[in-house]
């Protein structure tokens, strides 16, 4: 898979949807806040009881976790991670305080990583090739996290009239096997929060 190829495209996609939209959860086309925020509630479930934590917002768009962070009572240093130039410059001017920072190899290790809807795109990109790189990139996650990290994918088991071909639909059994032979004994499959989707939490 050509990366630069791809995210150049993934950046044309989320162009159209910002303009749309603006930075909000439709800008980076969820289809409501609603559950947006259910997914950062599964995807902070990898932290446990910490209520004080450094996190990788890894793939996070104009910075929406930062924003569901500030309504807890969580303490919380933040970084933000998106490979997109245009994503990132939201982020800032919403945000100018936080770190935020367009290469994976800017990033620091933190307690805890989170991606959330990072592996849902793949536009035209072969399933087989696409699951190879999300293998990678959930070596990357776990490098960055010292504590865990969690990831969120559509699953395999939507229904299939509905799915889409520039989706990726990920089977949550082939990934919990993954995680709990590659990273961590302690490994939770949530696939009971009422979306098309699953979310992993890898306690390491
Ligand atoms: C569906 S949006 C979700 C944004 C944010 N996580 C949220 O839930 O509000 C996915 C984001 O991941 C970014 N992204 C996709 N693949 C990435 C990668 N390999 N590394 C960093 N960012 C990535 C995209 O540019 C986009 O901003």
């Amino acid at each position: 898979m050509d990366r630069v190829a791809f995210f150049t495209q993934l950046d044309r996609h989320f162009e159209r949807t910002l303009a749309e939209h603006g930075a909000s959860a439709r800008g980076v086309d969820w289809p409501s806040a609603e559950s947006q925020s259910v997914r950062f509630e599964q995807l902070l479930k990898v932290c446990g009881d910490r209520t004080s934590f450094s996190i990788n917002d890894f793939g996070c768009g104009y910075g929406g976790l930062l924003d569901h962070l500030g309504g807890t009572a969580l303490e919380v240093d933040y970084r933000g991670f998106d490979v997109s130039e245009r994503m990132i410059a939201l982020a800032r001017e919403s945000h100018p305080g936080a770190e935020w920072v367009t290469r994976e190899g800017d990033l620091r290790a933190a307690d805890v990583t989170v991606a959330s809807g990072v592996f849902n795109l793949k536009l035209d990109v072969r399933e087989d090739k696409w699951r190879d790189y999300v293998v990678e990139t959930l070596g990357a996650l776990d490098r960055l996290s010292v504590v865990g990290f969690a990831f969120n994918m559509l699953t395999a088991y939507s229904d299939p009239p509905l799915m889409r071909p520039d989706l990726y639909y990920g089977d949550p059994c082939f990934f919990f096997d993954l995680c709990k032979r590659r990273y961590a004994k302690d490994v939770a499959l949530l696939h009971d929060y009422g979306l098309y989707e699953w979310t992993l939490l890898v306690r390491k």
